[in-house]
């Protein structure tokens, strides 16, 4: 059965432009790891909105911060300090402990790596970047350049803006060759998202960071999807012990409301003069007051502990029924499947339990909050123990 099908109600679409398939949940509310919809049934939400929702729905201190920063100030231009912004920043320097200590903040995962690799041309003066097959940076005319097989499927502009050349996402000794004195910018998510929950080899990214250095090339590491606590560390980049030159984070960094960070090690910083970046909603007060909540309730919560133990208990028990292996880190994973895992998909979603699709046919990806616990993932095993493989 193809889910990708017909709205629940297809009054819904009069007015929106018809671009994404619909799953069949009329969504009416959420609270914690589960999403209830108009026809009365609850399910188990194993996707969270596309990465986004860290926190799960209805998280007390994210609604609190919202609160109390709307009633204080709800929004305020760059051109006028506030407080809320700077004290994020700090936040998130810490928590990141990357040695990324300046934050430019903006609202979307694609508008952070847009400005991410028009800073590693500016301070190059290249005219070239290197991206990885598979990798996914996001739609705009920059961040859709280095993504994998966007010019083929979606990238509608004439061309790109600068040359790129994707490498093998497993092949280290691939990468002499492709980056060399011409390369501005060499931008990876350290897991793929989009590719599947695919988690890059360490010496893979060990050769990507060398291979920078050795050319003067800056490495972007993309966490806009493994970042912000899903890998089951503050970044990816801490789980391997490789610091980028710039790091994106977006998605969980707000969990729901729109927020995006582009990281700066200090020789990028060094750089900057006013007027290099702008944005009229970067930094607008709540999306920085809902960065710091999340940051908070992460540490407060233990939550990237959460992660790390019910990760490996989903690896340990979910290799039941159609599922044949497990690829990714913490809490983005992909389950591969023996058959397409759309039918997979298909099939949880009648026994109430939702998950992702990938690029990959056959993995299904999993995204959840990090509250998840075991008791969920039971329902998950069960579940996927009572689909044909
Ligand atoms: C790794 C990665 N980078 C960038 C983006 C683009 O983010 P946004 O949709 O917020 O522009 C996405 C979105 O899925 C993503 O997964």
């Amino acid at each position: 059965m193809s889910i990708a099908g017909k709205a629940p109600d297809e009054a819904y679409h009069g007015h929106l432009a018809q671009v994404f398939a619909q799953y069949p949940i009329d969504v009416l509310h959420g609270e914690g790891v589960w999403i209830h919809a108009r026809d009365g049934r609850k399910y188990l939400d194993f996707y969270g909105g596309h990465a986004v929702a860290g926190l799960g729905y209805g998280h007390p201190r994210w609604l609190a911060a919202l609160e109390r920063q709307a009633r204080q100030m709800a929004f305020q231009t760059n051109a006028l300090p506030i407080a809320i912004r700077e004290r994020a920043a700090a936040k998130l320097v810490k928590f990141a402990s990357l040695g990324l200590d300046t934050v430019f903040w903006i609202n979307s995962g694609a508008e952070a790596n847009e400005n991410a690799l028009k800073m590693a041309f500016r301070m190059t003066g290249r005219t070239k970047a290197v991206a990885l097959e598979q990798g996914w940076h996001g739609r705009t005319a920059a961040a859709g350049a280095v993504t994998w097989g966007a010019l083929e499927k979606w990238y509608g502009f004439p061309r790109r803006p600068f040359d790129v050349s994707f490498a093998p996402r497993d092949r280290p000794e691939a990468l002499a060759d492709l980056i060399d004195r011409d390369t501005a910018a060499v931008i990876v998510e350290p897991v793929q998202g989009v590719g599947g929950a695919y988690d890059l080899a360490r010496p893979m990214l060990q050769a990507l960071r060398q291979r920078c250095d050795e050319t003067g090339a800056l490495l972007i590491f993309d966490e806009v999807q493994c970042g912000m606590g899903r890998s089951g560390a503050p970044f990816a980049a801490n789980h391997f012990g490789i610091a980028p030159d710039m790091l994106t984070a977006a998605k969980a960094l707000g969990n729901g409301f729109p927020v995006s960070a582009l990281m700066l090690s200090k020789r990028v910083a060094r750089e900057l003069k006013y007027d290099d970046m702008g944005t009229t909603f970067g930094g607008g007060p709540m999306a920085c007051a809902v960065a710091e909540a999340v940051i908070d309730a992460i540490e407060s919560e233990s939550l990237l502990a959460n992660v790390r133990t019910v990760s490996a208990y989903i690896r340990n028990n979910c290799l039941v029924g159609p599922i044949t292996g497990v690829q990714g880190l913490g809490f983005l994973l992909g389950l591969k499947t023996s058959r397409p895992a759309k039918e997979v998909q298909a099939a949880l979603m009648e026994k109430n339990i939702l998950t992702g699709t990938s690029g990959d046919a056959h993995v299904l990806r999993l995204l959840p909050a990090y509250i998840m616990n075991e008791r969920h993932v039971d329902q998950l095993c069960d579940a996927l123990a009572q689909i044909r493989p």
